[in-house]
C-alpha cells in the first residue's frame, strides 16, 4: 500500500487528505502502475483506495499560508512525516489561478525533494467523484466558480461502477450560455453541484431546473480528489498521455533499458495547472486579431537593429494576410501541397468564431514577414496546419520559435497533444520536429507523388525542451523522472561524494519576482557553485512590459527544469552528476517585493522543498538582494556606504550603516528609472524590455540635442520623479509627427537617458556627502547601464568615493544575490516557518 498526501487549493475550500492506495485485489506490493495496467486494476474501475484522514476546510485566498502547516498536523497526527509519504496527489483546477499555482507549486516541490511521484488530477472531476461517493448516481451538472461571472461546466455520468464525463476537455462560459446548452440539450433533469452554484443557483432555478446537491457537497473533497486521481480513466489517461502516445519504435528503445519504462508518469515537471483561458492580455490580443492594422501600427516587438535580434514575432492579423499568401504561394511552387488561399487564410483567422480555436504567429523581419505558422484545436489535439519560413531566412531557428509560439497557444486552449504532417524528404523540418519530441505516427505512402510519402507526427503538449536550446526555456524536460525515484546513493561516485560529504552546508535560493525564474546554490564561505536563469523576456516583449498573469504561469512551468539545471550545475562542481535537495541545508526565498502572484509560485516551490527534505527555510527581501549583489564584485565591500537601486519597480538612494541596519535616504515619487526606459522605449516603438536598447541608440546620439527636464533636480531631498520627464519624451515624438519633422531614435534615447542620469548622479553626490561615507554601490537592472556606471564613476571618484558595481549579468534579477542574502539569515539562524507568504511591498 502507498501512502498518498493529496491536496487541493483551487477553490475557496483547502481540500486535505490522506489516503492509502493500492492494488485492488487486496495484499501485495502495488508497484507503480507499469506498461499494462493490470498491477493495478483487475477489472475494476478503482484500485483500493481509502482515506485514512483529513483536513478539509474553508480556506479563502489564505491556501499559501495554511496548506503546508495544515499538511504537517495532519501528518503529525498520524505518526507520519513528509518523507514518509509515498504518492503526492494535486488538483490541477479548474479554479483560481493563483490557488491553483499554489498547490501545483508545493506538490512540486514536495515530490521533486522527497524523490517521490506526483499525480494531478481535474478538481472538476474531484466535485464529481464527491457526488458520487456521497450516493448520487445518474446525470450530475458541474459548475465550478470561474470568477469574473463565468463558470467551469462539465456533465458526468454517475453510475454504480464509477464515474464518465460526458465532455472533452474543461472549458469556461457564462452562466447564462452553459444554462441555455444543458437547457438546449435536454438536461433539465439535470442534478446540480459546483460552488458556482453560491452565486448563480437562482439563474439555474429561473431557467426551470430543479434538482440541486445540498450545498456541503459543492465543493471538491479530499476523498473525492483521491478518487479523482486514481479512477483507472485517470490512471490510464496518465499513462497513455506518458508512454501510449509514443511511437512504438520509442517503445521498444525504452523496453530495452535505454530509459526507464515510465519516463513522464509521476514526473512532476509535467503536471501543470488547467487554465481554460488565456491572460488578459493575450484574450485581448485575439480580440484585436481580426482589426485593421491602424496608419500609425508601431511594431511590436524588439526593434531588430536595436536589440540585435534579427525576428520579431507577433499573432498574425487579417492585415499580414496578402504577405502570407505570398510567401505560402512561393513556397509550395511545383510541390504537390495546394498553398493556401487568402479566404482560407480569412476564415482561418476568424476571431470571433467561438468554436474556432486557431492560433496564428507571424515571424517578421522590421514589419517583413519572412515566416508563418498556424495550428487548429481539433479534439484534445492542435493540428498544425502550416509552418513556412522564406528560404533567405530559414536556418536561424525561426521555425522552432514559431512552432513554440503556436503550440503554446494550443496548450493554453486545453490541447495535450499536437499533430502535423511533414514530406517524408524534408529533413530540416523532420529534424526540427524530433529535436522537440514529435515522433512519427503514420506514413501515407506515395502521398506527394512516387517516392514522397507523407508522414504523420504528434507529440504531446507542453513540447519537449529543444536540445539545441541556450537557455533553460519553460518547457517539458527530457529528463526521466523515475530514474531520480529510484534514488540509489551507492551509484554516486565514491570519491567525490567524500568531496560532497567534506563540503560545508549549502543553500538553495530561488528567485521569481518578476519575469526571470533563477536559482542558484551557494556554498557556507559564500562560493557560487550554481546560477540559472530562465528568462520570459520573450513572452512578455509583444505586450511592452511584463504581463502578470504569463509571468506566474512561466514560473510554474519552468519551476522543476530550472531546479534540475541547477542542481546538476551545482554536482559537477563536486564531481558528481547532480546533487540532491537532500544534499542541501536550506531553500532561500524570495519573499518580497514583486509580483504578488510571481512571488507566490516560487515561495510556495520552495516551502515544498523545504518540507519535502526536511530542509530550513529563508524569505529573503529582493531589494536586499540587489545591495548584495556588489558583493560578486567586491567580496570585501563593507558598510557603511550609500547605494542606488534602480530597476524596473525601484529608484531609491539607500544609506547602508550595516548589513541588516537600512535607510531608505528617498525614493521616486511616481515610475522607477527602469520604467521610464520601458516606457520611452515603447513610445520610439522599440519594444521591450527598453533599457537596454535606449542604451545601445543612446551610445550614437547627441546628449544635447533636445532638452529634457531634470524633475526635481534641485529639490534638495532625494525623491525622485520620472514620469513628466517620460511625458516630455512623448510630447515631444508627437510634436515632431504633427509637424512632420523627422524622428532621430538616437537624439532622443541619449537626451533622455542624459537627462536621467544627470539627476540620479546629483543626487548620489548629495547622499555621499550628507552621510560621509566613501563608497557607493549600485543594484538593478539600470545599474548595467554603462552610461550612468561611467557617470558615477567619473562624479564619485572627484570626491575620493570609490564606486563598486555588480558584474553586468548580477543587475537585472539573479538567484545569486538572493543566495548571498539567504547565506547571511543562514549564519544567523534567521529562519521562517511554512506559512511564510509573498509580500509583494516588502520594503528595505
Ligand atoms: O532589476 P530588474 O531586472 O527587474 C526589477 O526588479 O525591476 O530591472 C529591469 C529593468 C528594466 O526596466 C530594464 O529596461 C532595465 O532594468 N534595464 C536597463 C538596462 N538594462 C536593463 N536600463 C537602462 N540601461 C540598461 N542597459
Ligand atoms: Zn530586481
Amino acid at each position: 500500500m502507498e501512502k498518498v498526501l493529496a491536496f487541493d487549493t483551487a477553490t475557496d475550500e483547502l481540500v486535505l487528505g490522506l489516503g492509502l492506495v493500492g492494488p485492488s485485489s487486496g495484499d501485495g506490493v502495488w508497484e507503480m502502475p507499469g506498461q499494462g495496467d493490470d498491477t493495478l486494476f483487475s477489472s475494476d474501475a478503482f484500485p483500493f483506495i481509502e482515506l485514512q484522514a483529513k483536513a478539509d476546510m474553508p480556506c479563502r485566498r489564505r491556501a499559501n499560508v495554511e496548506l503546508l502547516p495544515k499538511a504537517q498536523e495532519l501528518l503529525t497526527q498520524e505518526g507520519l512525516s513528509f518523507p514518509d509519504i509515498d504518492l503526492f496527489v494535486v488538483g490541477r483546477g479548474p479554479g483560481s489561478f493563483t490557488g491553483v499555482r499554489i498547490g501545483i507549486a508545493t506538490a512540486k516541490g514536495l515530490s521533486f525533494a522527497a524523490n517521490k511521484p506526483l499525480i494531478g488530477a481535474s478538481t472538476l472531476d474531484a466535485v464529481a467523484y464527491r457526488a458520487w461517493l456521497s450516493g448520487v448516481r445518474g446525470l450530475l451538472g458541474v459548475a465550478q466558480d470561474a470568477m469574473r461571472g463565468e463558470v467551469y461546466p462539465g456533465i458526468y455520468n454517475l453510475e454504480d461502477v464509477g464515474v464518465s464525463r460526458e465532455f472533452e476537455i474543461e472549458t469556461v462560459e457564462k452562466p447564462a450560455a452553459c444554462i441555455k446548452k444543458w437547457k438546449d440539450a435536454g438536461h433539465i433533469d439535470l442534478q446540480l453541484t459546483g460552488d458556482g452554484l453560491k452565486k448563480y443557483a437562482d439563474d439555474f432555478k429561473e431557467a426551470g431546473f430543479s434538482s440541486f446537491l445540498p450545498e456541503d457537497l459543492w465543493t471538491p473533497s479530499s476523498e473525492g480528489l483521491l478518487y479523482a486521481a486514481f479512477s483507472k480513466r485517470s490512471v490510464v489517461e496518465g499513462l497513455r498521455k506518458s508512454v501510449h502516445l509514443r511511437a512504438s519504435e520509442d517503445l521498444e528503445e525504452i523496453g530495452n533499458g535505454h530509459e526507464a519504462p515510465l519516463a513522464s508518469f509521476g514526473n512532476p515537471q509535467l503536471v501543470l495547472p488547467v487554465y481554460t483561458r488565456l491572460s488578459d492580455a493575450e484574450e485581448n490580443e485575439l480580440e484585436e486579431k481580426g482589426k485593421k492594422r491602424p496608419h500609425n501600427f508601431a511594431l511590436t516587438g524588439v526593434d531588430e537593429e536595436a536589440a540585435l535580434e534579427p525576428y520579431q514575432y507577433r499573432p498574425m492579423k487579417t492585415s499580414d494576410v496578402e504577405e502570407v499568401v505570398q510567401l505560402e504561394a512561393a513556397t509550395y511552387l511545383d510541390s504537390a501541397h495546394t498553398p493556401w488561399s487568402s479566404e482560407l487564410f480569412l476564415q482561418s483567422l476568424q476571431p470571433h468564431n467561438e468554436n474556432l480555436k486557431t492560433s496564428w504567429w507571424v515571424a517578421h523581419k522590421a514589419g517583413e514577414v519572412v515566416g508563418f505558422a498556424g495550428a487548429q484545436l481539433s479534439g484534445g489535439s492542435f493540428e498544425i496546419l502550416d509552418i513556412v519560413v522564406a528560404p533567405a531566412h530559414r536556418r536561424e531557428g525561426i521555425a522552432t520559435k514559431l512552432l513554440a509560439r503556436v503550440t503554446y497557444d494550443g496548450q493554453m486552449f486545453g490541447a495535450e497533444r499536437a499533430t502535423l504532417e511533414v514530406f517524408s524528404q524534408n529533413e530540416d523540418a523532420i529534424a526540427l520536429y524530433k529535436d522537440r519530441g514529435f515522433k512519427e505516427m503514420s506514413r501515407r505512402a506515395d502521398y506527394y507523388g512516387q517516392d514522397q510519402d507523407a508522414l504523420l507526427y504528434k507529440a504531446s503538449l507542453p513540447l519537449a525542451m529543444p536540445k539545441s536550446h541556450r537557455a533553460p526555456q519553460p518547457a517539458r524536460s527530457s529528463l526521466a523522472w523515475p530514474q531520480s525515484v529510484l534514488r540509489d546513493s551507492h551509484k554516486r561516485e565514491a570519491d567525490s561524494l567524500t568531496q560532497l560529504e567534506a563540503a560545508s552546508e549549502l543553500v538553495l535560493a530561488i528567485e521569481t519576482s518578476c519575469d526571470e525564474t533563477a536559482m542558484s546554490v551557494i556554498d557556507a564561505h559564500g562560493t557560487l557553485i550554481a546560477n540559472v536563469v530562465s528568462t520570459q523576456i520573450d513572452f512578455h516583449a509583444r505586450f511592452g512590459g511584463v504581463v502578470p498573469e504569463i509571468a506566474s504561469r512561466k514560473h510554474t512551468e519552468a519551476l522543476c527544469a530550472v531546479l534540475q539545471e541547477t542542481l546538476e550545475a551545482a554536482g559537477r562542481h563536486f564531481g558528481l552528476s547532480r546533487l540532491f535537495v537532500s544534499d542541501l541545508s536550506a531553500v532561500a526565498v524570495t519573499e518580497g517585493p514583486g509580483l504578488v502572484g510571481a512571488l507566490v509560485v516560487g515561495i510556495a516551490f520552495a516551502k515544498g522543498l523545504a518540507a519535502g527534505a526536511n530542509l530550513k527555510l529563508i524569505g529573503a527581501n529582493h531589494l536586499e538582494g540587489h545591495l548584495y549583489a556588489n558583493l560578486l564584485e567586491n567580496p570585501n565591500l563593507q558598510p557603511p556606504f550609500v547605494a542606488s537601486i534602480v530597476s524596473g519597480g525601484h529608484t531609491m538612494l539607500v544609506f547602508v550603516k550595516a548589513w541588516g541596519r537600512y535607510e531608505v535616504l528617498g525614493q521616486t515619487i511616481d515610475d522607477a528609472v527602469g520604467e521610464a526606459f520601458d516606457k520611452v522605449a515603447k513610445a520610439l516603438g522599440l519594444g521591450y524590455p527598453g533599457g537596454p536598447i535606449i542604451s545601445k541608440l543612446a551610445e550614437k546620439g547627441d546628449a544635447k540635442a533636445i532638452d529634457f527636464p531634470r524633475a526635481l533636480l534641485h529639490s534638495r531631498d532625494y525623491r525622485f520623479s520620472l514620469s513628466g520627464l517620460k511625458t516630455a519624451v512623448v510630447t515631444y515624438l508627437e510634436k515632431q509627427d504633427r509637424e512632420g519633422k523627422p524622428i532621430n531614435k538616437n537624439d532622443v534615447a541619449a537626451s533622455f537617458q542624459a537627462a536621467v542620469i544627470d539627476v540620479l548622479v546629483a543626487k548620489a553626490l548629495d547622499a555621499v556627502r550628507e552621510c560621509n561615507v566613501k563608497d557607493f554601490c549600485v543594484g538593478g537592472g539600470v545599474a548595467a547601464n554603462p552610461a550612468l556606471r561611467n557617470a558615477y564613476e567619473k562624479k564619485l571618484a572627484e570626491y575620493g568615493v570609490r564606486l563598486t558595481a555588480p558584474p553586468l549579468s548580477a543587475c537585472t534579477d539573479n538567484a545569486a544575490m538572493i543566495a548571498l542574502v539567504g547565506l547571511k539569515d543562514f549564519n544567523e539562524k534567521k529562519f521562517s516557518d511554512l506559512s511564510l507568504d509573498a509580500n509583494p511591498n516588502l520594503s528595505l
